[in-house]
């Protein structure tokens, strides 16, 4: 998919002032600082359309943007900062809930996991609960231009290994890194053949 326009819709913490949900929608989740930010910009080709922090926590609002006046993309507050208080995370949490529970154009969410770590809890119970809710989603391993080779291929075998101790086959799986574009040609692709055939 060749992005020809990338415009910002609209932040807010209520799924009523979403956008209407007339069109497909693709949502970029995951942990505080794994780079969701940094990777829509990268697969856009914008450098600031995103905010992106060094700090974790930085983007605490949904934020809806347009791409080519045809599908929604969605960056996502992360999960599990131990830096905001027990009411932001109650607060996120159901914000969150209300979201997936009721964004209806929501074709598949992107769930984006550090390679630099090992499988980590907090991923894990999120991917677990979507998998409860029925919800598509597609695994992006990001900041792969950090670890080594060999170190990449390890961590993502646990990873592979951890998920499917518990779901049955691998949800589609991408290597990215916002720092060096890697993967931005397979997730577009990815995107626009779930838009083709409409799921
Ligand atoms: P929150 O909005 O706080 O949840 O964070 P986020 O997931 O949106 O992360 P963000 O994109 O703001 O990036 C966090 C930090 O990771 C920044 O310092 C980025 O420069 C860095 N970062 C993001 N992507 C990459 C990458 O592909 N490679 C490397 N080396 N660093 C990255
Ligand atoms: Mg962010």
């Amino acid at each position: 998919m060749v992005i020809h326009t990338s415009e910002f819709v609209i932040s807010n913490t209520q799924i009523s002032k979403c956008p209407e949900p007339n069109r497909p929608e693709f949502a970029f989740i995951g942990r505080s600082n794994v780079g969701k930010s940094s990777l829509i910009n990268m697969l856009v080709g914008r450098k600031e359309m995103a905010r992106t922090s060094s700090k974790p926590g930085k983007t605490q609002t949904i934020n809806h943007y347009i791409i080519n006046q045809s599908w929604y993309l969605v960056d996502l507050p992360g999960y599990g900062y131990a830096g905001v208080s027990r009411t932001d995370r109650e607060g996120w949490g159901k914000m969150i809930e209300n979201y997936f529970r009721k964004r209806e154009n929501l074709f598949c969410t992107f769930i984006l996991i550090d390679s630099r770590l090992t499988p980590q809890k907090k991923d894990l119970e999120f991917i677990q609960w979507m998998g409860e809710l029925n919800l598509p989603i597609a695994i992006l391993f990001t900041k792969t231009d950090k670890p080594k080779q060999g170190e990449l291929i390890k961590s993502q075998k646990k990873f592979k290994e951890k998920l499917l101790e518990t779901w049955e086959e691998m949800p589609p799986f991408f290597i990215t890194s916002a720092e060096k574009k890697v993967g931005r040609d397979e997730v577009l692709r990815f995107i626009e053949d779930a838009i083709e055939t409409g799921q």
